[in-house]
Order: C-alpha cells, then sequence, then structure tokens
C-alpha cells in the first residue's frame, strides 16, 4: 500500500487491571514498535460504553489502573503518544462524517457484530453504537492516516473493514474535476526518466495487476523531493485508480509475541479466571501456579507425562532457557521430575519478572498527577495531527464556510 504513513496505532478498551496475557500478547510488542515508529496508543474508553452503556462506573477506574500498567511495563510516553479516546473529540467528528457514506449492510456482516451479541446475551447490543462499533474504530485509525496497525486475530476484520472505508472515502470525495490532468501534469514534473517510469510501473499494475510493479512505483514516488505533498498525492492515487488518497489504507500487524495461556491451558482471559495479573501477589502466583492442572497422565510421579499434553509447558516456552526445557522434555517423558519441581522455574521467572513492574506501579499510584499529566499531554498531541486529518476531510466534503 502506498507507503506515505508509517504510524502505528493501536487501542485497548479499559477492562481493569491487566494481566500476563497483555504483557505478552500485547505489550511486549507495543513497546518493541515505539522504538520503531511514530506510536500512538489510546484507552478505548468510547468503545467500552457501547457494551458498558448502562454500567459507566466501572470505566473510570479501569482506565486509571490501565494506563498505569502501561506505564509500568515500559510503555513510554517520551516515545509513544498515549491518550484517552473521549479527549480528542476529532475521533467522533470524523466518526460521523464518514457514518453518512457507511451501508449498513457492511457493517451488519461483520463477524464481531453478531458474535457478541450471542456471547453477551443478557445484554441488548440491538443498539446504534454497538454496530457502529467497527467505524468508530475505523475513525480512530483513519484520523492519525495511520498505516500499521498492531492487532490481535479478532481484530484483523475491523483492518480490512477499515480499508474498505478509507477506499470508499477516497473514491467518493477525492475525485477532482481536473484529476486526470492534474495528475499527467504532476508527471511532468518528476523530469523526463522518472516520468517515464512511473509511466511504465502504472501500466504495468493496472493491466497486469503486478504488485510488483505497484511496489516500485510507490518507493519511486517516496523518493521525488521535487514535487509537492499534494502532487505527490495525487500520483500515489493515480497508480491505483482515478482518486486521489485521503485517508490511506491502513494494515493489520499481527502481533508476533508468544500466545500465553491461562492458568487451564485455554487462551488468558477475565472472564475465564484464569489469569495472572500484572498486580497479583507472589503468594497467588505460587499458589495459582502449583494448582495448575498437569497432563492427566501423570497421576502418580512415577507415570510419565507429555509436555505436549500439559498446559505448564507453554509457561516453559515462553520463561524458559533451552536447558531448562530439555530438562523438563526428559523429566516429564522418564518420569524423573515431578510437577511440582517442573513448575518451580515457572514460578521464580514470572515473580522475577512482575517484582520490577510491581515497584513501578505503586510509584505511578502514589502520583497519579504524573499519570493525568501525560494523558493531557498525549490528547494535546493527538489532536493536532487528527485536526489536520479532520480540516482535509472537512474540505474535501465541502464543509467550508469562510
Ligand atoms: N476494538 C479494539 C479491541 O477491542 C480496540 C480498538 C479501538 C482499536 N479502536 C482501535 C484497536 C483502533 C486498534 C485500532 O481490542
Ligand atoms: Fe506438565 Fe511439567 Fe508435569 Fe510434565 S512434568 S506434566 S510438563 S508440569
Amino acid at each position: 500500500m502506498s507507503s506515505l504513513s508509517q504510524r502505528v496505532l493501536s487501542g485497548m478498551r479499559p477492562t481493569g487491571q491487566l494481566h500476563l496475557g497483555h504483557l505478552h500478547g500485547v505489550l511486549k510488542n507495543w513497546i518493541k514498535l515505539q522504538h520503531e515508529y511514530e506510536c500512538y496508543f489510546f484507552v478505548a474508553d468510547w468503545h467500552a460504553l457501547t457494551t458498558e452503556y448502562d454500567n459507566t462506573k466501572i470505566i473510570a477506574q479501569s482506565v486509571w489502573d490501565m494506563v498505569v500498567d502501561w506505564l509500568a511495563v515500559g510503555i513510554n510516553s517520551g516515545e509513544a503518544t498515549l491518550f484517552i479516546q473521549s479527549q480528542v473529540q476529532e475521533h467522533a467528528e470524523l466518526h460521523l462524517l464518514l457514518s453518512m457514506s457507511t451501508p449498513l449492510s457492511w457493517l451488519e456482516r461483520i463477524p464481531s457484530y453478531k458474535d457478541q451479541q450471542q456471547k453477551l446475551q443478557n445484554k441488548d447490543l440491538s443498539t446504534y453504537g454497538f454496530l457502529g462499533y467497527p467505524l468508530l474504530q475505523s475513525a480512530d485509525i483513519l484520523i492519525y492516516k495511520a498505516g500499521l496497525i498492531p492487532v490481535g486475530e479478532d481484530q484483523v476484520a475491523h483492518v480490512e473493514f477499515t480499508r474498505e472505508i478509507a477506499r470508499r472515502f477516497n473514491h467518493i470525495y477525492g475525485r477532482e474535476a481536473d484529476f486526470e490532468q492534474k495528475a499527467k501534469d504532476a508527471i511532468r514534473k518528476m523530469g523526463k526518466k522518472n516520468a517515464k517510469l512511473y509511466k511504465e510501473l502504472r501500466k504495468r499494475h493496472q493491466e497486469k495487476g503486478d504488485t510488483e510493479a505497484l511496489k516500485t512505483a510507490q518507493a519511486l514516488l517516496d523518493e521525488q523531493h521535487n514535487i509537492s505533498l499534494g502532487d505527490k498525492k495525487r500520483l500515489f492515487g493515480y497508480l491505483e485508480g482515478k482518486s486521489k488518497t485521503i485517508l490511506p489504507e491502513p494494515e493489520a500487524l499481527l502481533t508476533e509475541t508468544a500466545k500465553m495461556p491461562g492458568i487451564d491451558g485455554q487462551k488468558m482471559s477475565k472472564s475465564y479466571k484464569n489469569t495472572i495479573a500484572l498486580r497479583e501477589s507472589p503468594a497467588s502466583i505460587e499458589q495459582k501456579i502449583r494448582t495448575m492442572p498437569t497432563d492427566t497422565a501423570r497421576v502418580r510421579r512415577t507415570d510419565p507425562g507429555d509436555p505436549k499434553k500439559c498446559p505448564v509447558w507453554p509457561f516453559h516456552e515462553i520463561y524458559s532457557t533451552d536447558e531448562l526445557k530439555t530438562w523438563v522434555q526428559n523429566g516429564c517423558r522418564n518420569a524423573e521430575i515431578g510437577c511440582i519441581d517442573c513448575k518451580q522455574p515457572i514460578i521464580e521467572s514470572i515473580l522475577t519478572e512482575l517484582a520490577p513492574i510491581q515497584e513501578r506501579i505503586k510509584t505511578y499510584i502514589e502520583e497519579p498527577e504524573t499519570v493525568r499529566r501525560i494523558l493531557i499531554e498525549g490528547a494535546e498531541k493527538a489532536r493536532v495531527t487528527s485536526r489536520a486529518t479532520l480540516e482535509e476531510v472537512r474540505q474535501v466534503m465541502g464543509l467550508t464556510y469562510r
């Protein structure tokens, strides 16, 4: 896709205190990304309202707990922009504007819409807000023109939907009356050699669907410094069709980090009550790991087992050295170690991992002003970027009254 933007954006609904599943599944990845890209990470409190509209009291505390946990694990407000969604109202305006051209059927066919309604049957989710959940998410993404969206598998459909929304928007509003002529003029401004190359690559892409040619052409445009940003955008748009790209299509960045199972072997999730919280006390951690189920074949200490069938093994995959893993493999299969022996190093690894995090959590709880300031400054920064996009959107939609 257009390589204009290497901005990263992700949001998390405020579900309160975080657990090891968040740390290993999401946050470690965010920490890495914040060093490599311009990152925006935000608390999706409006998204929380789509399901918690009748229970809003829990949202505020959840927001604080979550942000404290983010900071404590190393999400750095000096590197990434951290903010609360509802403090950047521009998201809401873009949501409204996008809603005008969003077909209802697109929203209705997103899998999470029916799935969640089924799952949360004790709640009336036949609401306008809930149906619009993915479109609000699209607004979150598009208002920053973010290119990369780190998400879990369950959110890929929402990023895909966002691409469709962007494409439709660009198609409807990205057409200038004299687009074709302007694009041709812009090509000429690149100089003879580049103009020729661009035209060839565009032809190959449009006539033969050659995606390599598309990528090469995009790279060529990235290197052009003699043409204006407006012309550059036109040429990105002209490559793919006949419209200007106003809202670039984002891509999902599937998290590669290890999957952290819960203490029962299912996915770690609050709703399964199988989590280890980042704030869990050492005694409770020890207790939870010690009572974890193991391979059911190991009834007695002398029965051999198979780590592949044991919920404890994935923890070794995350925490243990190769040497330790070999010890587990052999010891388990030959009944040379007991399950308690096997679990002990995991308990120690988790305690070692969480000790400094819990220290920092304590510090941030004692300094709520610091956390508040970080979020205020984050929202201010986010607003600068989102206003610029909104300004452009209003303009192409004809909402300028000057
Ligand atoms: N829907 C996401 C989730 O439940 C949270 C979210 C809201 C989000 N807006 C976003 C994620 C924008 C990525 C980008 O996890
Ligand atoms: Fe699981 Fe370890 Fe017991 Fe084997 S020895 S069953 S891997 S806890």
